[in-house]
């Protein structure tokens, strides 16, 4: 598989088979995944794959908490802006209705909506996720390298048949994660990514994309190689 096809290969698959990821494919996906690029070379990512018992405990703590209302864990970093502005507002709407139009799911039916999210805390079937923690005082360029880092990973994963879907739902539960991970003090938890086979039978809509020259802009003589010979 060359690097387009896992880039465009790549989405967030939300329904997995149960079969097991091998230790060595996460080892060796997780070995190239070191080489991504961060500033100054810091590495700033800090990760904790699961799988097994401590995975099934974890989900099993989560749903509990969602099956008792408990209340989401106080936040560490917001995930949106409070007031999203256009583009990302539309972009945003346009989100949902794919994820939820692929379920079948109406716009106003919240309670749907709120099942088909509570999938989440299941990891969509998957046999194994990993978690990426950052150290409490990195800044924006390092949160930049972490995400760096997480594509990575993901492409890798495509490159060994495998799926994921990242998942920053989980850090509204990011004390019971750490009733099972343990991470030392000083580390925020930016999300989780569930890793497997994908199950074909889940429905999904392919997401859309802004087109080209509404997010890049060319400026200097690029000149397309048809004009150009
Ligand atoms: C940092 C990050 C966090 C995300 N968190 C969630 C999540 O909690 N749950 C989920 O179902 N999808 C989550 N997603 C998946 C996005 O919804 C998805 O990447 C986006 O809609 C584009 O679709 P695609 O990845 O299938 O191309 C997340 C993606 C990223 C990059």
């Amino acid at each position: 598989m060359d690097v387009y096809q896992a880039v465009t290969s790549r989405r967030a698959v939300r329904g997995f088979t149960d079969q097991p990821v091998p230790r060595e494919v996460l080892e060796r996906v997780l070995t190239a995944a070191a080489r991504s690029p961060s500033g100054s070379n810091l590495q700033p990512w800090h990760v904790y794959v699961l799988t097994g018992e401590p995975l099934a405990e974890l989900k099993k703590r989560a749903l509990q908490r969602v099956a008792s209302g408990d209340a989401w864990d106080e936040r560490e970093y917001e995930m949106y802006p409070a007031d999203l502005k256009s583009p990302y507002r539309e972009r945003r709407s346009a989100f949902g209705r794919e994820r939820y139009g692929a379920l079948g799911i109406a716009r106003e039916d919240w309670e749907a909506r709120q099942r088909a999210a509570a999938a989440n805390w299941d990891f969509f079937g998957a046999p194994a996720a990993l978690f990426c923690y950052i150290d409490r005082d990195m800044g924006p360029p390092q949160w930049a390298d972490v995400g760096m880092y997480l594509q990575t990973v993901m492409l890798l994963l495509r490159a060994e048949g495998l799926h994921s879907c990242p998942q920053m739902a989980w850090s509204v539960y990011r004390k019971t994660v750490a009733e099972i991970l343990h991470p030392p003090e000083g580390l925020v938890l930016f999300c989780g990514v569930s890793i497997g086979f994908e199950d074909v039978t889940t429905g999904h809509t392919r997401s859309g994309r802004a087109p080209l020259d509404e997010t890049v802009t060319f400026v200097g003589d690029a000149v397309r190689q048809a004009h150009a010979a």
